[in-house]
């Protein structure tokens, strides 16, 4: 492995060559929450297939045993389960048992990817910046279920999808990651949902990586700060779109 230095100013640059007994770094191990169709895990478990990306999919949990992503998981060899909501009396039961699982896999970042439960406080508190979320919708616009149909009815010009870390209140939270498409006059809620969808699988992955890579810091206001290389690929980019998945 070989690290290149580049020393501002002088226009130096140096290679150092790390030490062949160095270790390999620790994959970032991600839990994977659904309830349907996983478009986005799907992008997901694409991006952790080179060796050097440094995330990789630990387990994949519904909450629905018909939830199509669940095949995904399994097709890729990934521990799947479901953990019916409806077996529990009471939410932090269910909270309970998913916070259980997770611990067992060793998850280190609970990544929510269409999975459509509400999260006690307790248990978000346990994975407080250790778990993030992607809405379709330029937060803090358009929170809810209903967001792409939303923006539509809003008339705006703008709109696309975030990647947050999950606070107690739902669709809110520190951002990380977001990336815009125009909306069309002509645009349906499924012609945009499909242009949104496609932003989401190539930035969800992004955002992921730079959370491994250590890229993604808090501020003192509580404003996530990105490492000066993810900025514009974070924040721009429409043109990505290199994991569109259907
Ligand atoms: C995505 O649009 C995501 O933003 C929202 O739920 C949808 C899940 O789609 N939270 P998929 O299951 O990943 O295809």
């Amino acid at each position: 492995m070989v690290n290149c230095l580049y020393e501002s100013g002088l226009g130096q640059r140096r290679e150092r060559h790390s030490q062949m007994s160095e270790t390999p770094r620790k994959k970032l191990r991600l839990g994977v929450l659904i309830s349907g169709n996983g478009g986005n895990l799907q992008a997901i478990i694409n991006a952790c297939l080179p060796a050097d990306f440094p995330a990789e999919v630990a387990v994949v949990v519904s909450n629905r045993a018909d939830a199509y992503g669940l095949v995904r998981a399994a097709n890729a060899g990934i521990p799947e389960m479901v953990i019916d909501h409806r077996q529990y009396a009471k939410r932090e039961a269910f909270d309970a048992a998913l916070h259980e699982k997770l611990s067992e896999y060793e998850v280190d970042l609970v990544v929510l990817a269409g999975f459509m439960r509400l999260l006690t406080p307790g248990f978000v508190e346990q994975w407080q910046q250790k778990m993030i979320n992607i809405h379709p919708s330029l937060l803090p616009s358009f929170k809810g279920a209903n967001a792409v149909a939303d923006a539509l009815a809003a008339g705006v010009k703008i709109t696309g999808c975030t990647v947050h870390y999950v606070v107690p209140e739902m669709d809110a939270g520190p951002i990380i990651v977001q990336a815009a498409t125009p909306v069309f006059y002509h645009d349906t809620e499924e012609s945009l949902s499909e242009r949104i969808h496609q932003l989401e699988h190539t930035f969800y992955p992004l955002a992921i990586r730079a959370i491994a890579d250590g890229g993604v810091k808090l501020d003192k206001r509580g404003i996530v700060q990105l490492q000066s290389s993810y900025d514009l690929k974070a924040t721009h980019g429409v043109e990505g779109a290199a994991h569109t998945v259907h």
